[in-house]
């Protein structure tokens, strides 16, 4: 069965040209864009998305850096697609936790400048598909 997931490339990943390497390790994986674009997040925007993370010590500076600079949101489909573009990403922290081969593994050090972010439940994808992609048809 198809599912949806939301992809930001974060500022740094746009700052540092890798729009393009993760896009294409989501086509070549054979995941679909559905929609994409390039823009720059707000601060409504951001603290809707980031609202899990509110009273965490990181908060502030990982609001400050989302809307640092121009994102890349992006809809993407496919079978379990949620897991499959989690795979592709690596595990948040990109020493630690993300494998070599993966995005955060191959081009990250650092927990905030981890390049890139997937929905991580299915809940979680359809609460953020609503907020980036309010008139995205299902
Ligand atoms: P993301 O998948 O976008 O979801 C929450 C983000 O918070 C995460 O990626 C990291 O960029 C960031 N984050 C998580 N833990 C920390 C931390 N300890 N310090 C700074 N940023 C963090």
């Amino acid at each position: 069965m198809s599912e949806r997931t939301l992809v930001l490339i974060k500022p740094d990943g746009v700052e540092r040209g890798l729009v393009g390497e993760v896009i294409g390790r989501i086509e070549r994986k054979g995941l679909k864009l559905v929609a994409m674009d390039l823009r720059q997040v707000d601060q409504k925007l951001a603290e809707q998305h980031y609202a899990e993370h509110d009273g965490k010590p990181f908060f502030g500076s990982l609001l400050e850096f989302i809307t640092s600079g121009p994102v890349v949101a992006a809809v993407v489909e496919g079978p379990r697609a949620i897991s499959a573009f989690r795979q592709i990403a690596g595990g948040t922290d990109p020493v630690d936790k993300a494998a070599p081969g993966s995005v955060r593994g191959d081009y990250a050090l650092e927990v905030q400048y981890n390049l890139v972010h997937g929905s991580d439940s299915p809940e979680s994808a359809e609460r953020e598909l609503k907020l980036w992609f309010p008139d995205l048809k299902a």
